[in-house]
């Protein structure tokens, strides 16, 4: 779909120069937006329509909108990265869209085609490239954080799949995501609450799951953690993902190991790349289930050597230890993480343009 099939209703009053400077030096994350969304309509008798590019601000929805009672919801989490050339560059977006196109399906919504999502984020970087923020250096890991979304917006308390959707795409600059970069993060072991059970939306990336997680969120942040670590909701053995991240342990022969995927289980876009360059760099990437007793025996026999979580908003970022209830679960090896910053860096070097796209992974957005 070309960018100009989007109409264009421009912005009478975007944010001035200086201030949208200012805003890039510290834009934290998801706390600040561009001049701009862009939006498609679908109903059922007409498919989708309407693309077009308007001015960010609030959306007026009828408080029987099916989304606000049924959470008939989903979305996606893609970045934009500015190359040294001031050229903008996306990460496998086909892979984003397919993934939205598999959660539209759980969610009965429906599915947005790879070039109406490819094409509506050129048709709002087309207008909001200024706010991608230029990396001061390789350690600066800033970049626009692209939101797509799509809700159930028909006037209808019934409770069936909506008539009328909309789906939009705002975007946020922002700074990397753990203020310590690559500092070994603490994550807490979720024991009263899981994630996704068989048979669910665990594998979809929709708002239900988010909100379902927040309770051990709030866990988390009491025992001093940024994350929560979920078991499978069958035995409580099994180790799935975080909330918002996938897993990855490393192994002292080299093996690297991340949960194999099921429903239960979204499908990172970073976690296959990990899995592509770990094979690159000579690794054997393993994708099987895990235990949370092989990772407590693992840790304490220093036959894991590292523990690391993927994903778009934080890269890869090293896992220093699992507060649990009996305990934490802390890595005898004292690792430095040396794979997590060798992949980490490949895939950030990838992403800014400063390596090779050897993979064809890039998709110039700007
Ligand atoms: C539950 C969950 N798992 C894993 C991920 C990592 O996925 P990705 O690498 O595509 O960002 C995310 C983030 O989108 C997530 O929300």
């Amino acid at each position: 779909m070309p960018t100009d099939s989007f109409d264009l209703q421009p912005n009478a009053t975007p944010t001035a120069s200086p201030i949208r400077e200012d805003i890039l030096k510290n834009p934290g994350f998801g706390r600040y937006f561009t001049d701009h969304m862009a939006h498609v309509r679908w109903t059922l008798d007409a498919g989708w329509h309407g693309r077009e590019v308007r001015p960010y601000g609030p959306l007026t929805l009828d408080p029987a909108a099916a989304v606000l009672h049924y959470a008939q919801e989903i979305f996606e989490g893609i970045k934009a990265y500015r190359h040294a050339d001031g050229s903008v560059w996306t990460f496998r977006p086909e892979k984003n869209a397919e993934r939205f196109r598999r959660s539209a399906h759980r969610l009965a919504l429906p599915e947005l085609s790879d070039a109406d999502f490819i094409g509506s984020l050129k048709a709002l970087l087309a207008q909001d490239h200024a706010w991608v923020p230029t990396p001061k250096s390789a350690a600066d890991e800033c970049s626009l954080y692209l939101r797509p979304f799509m809700i159930a917006s028909e006037k209808f308390l019934g409770v069936r799949p909506a008539h009328e959707v909309d789906y939009y795409v705002i975007a946020s600059p922002a700074a990397a995501y753990f203020k310590g970069g690559v500092e070994p993060v603490s994550i807490w072991l979720s024991s009263h609450y899981n994630r996704a059970a068989p048979g669910g939306t665990g594998f979809a990336k929709c708002g239900g799951n988010y909100a379902a997680s927040l309770a051990a969120q709030k866990e988390a942040s009491a025992h001093d953690c940024g994350q929560v670590a979920f078991l499978d909701a069958r035995e409580n053995k099994w180790i799935e993902e975080l909330g918002g991240m996938n897993l990855f342990f490393v192994f002292k022969d080299g093996r690297i190991a991340t949960p194999r995927l099921t429903d239960t289980i979204l499908e990172g876009v970073t976690r296959d790349s990990v899995l592509t360059l770990a094979r690159d760099e000579g690794l054997s990437p393993e994708e099987r289930p895990i235990s949370i007793d092989e990772w407590r025996e693992g840790a304490a026999s220093g036959e894991i050597t590292e523990v690391f979580a993927c994903g778009t908003a934080a890269v890869i970022t090293p896992v220093g230890e699992l507060v649990t209830e009996e305990g934490r679960i802390r890595l005898t090896a004292g690792s430095d993480n040396p794979i997590a910053k060798r992949l980490r860096t490949k895939l950030l070097d990838l992403q800014y343009g400063r390596a090779e796209d050897t993979h064809g992974w890039l998709t110039k957005l700007v």
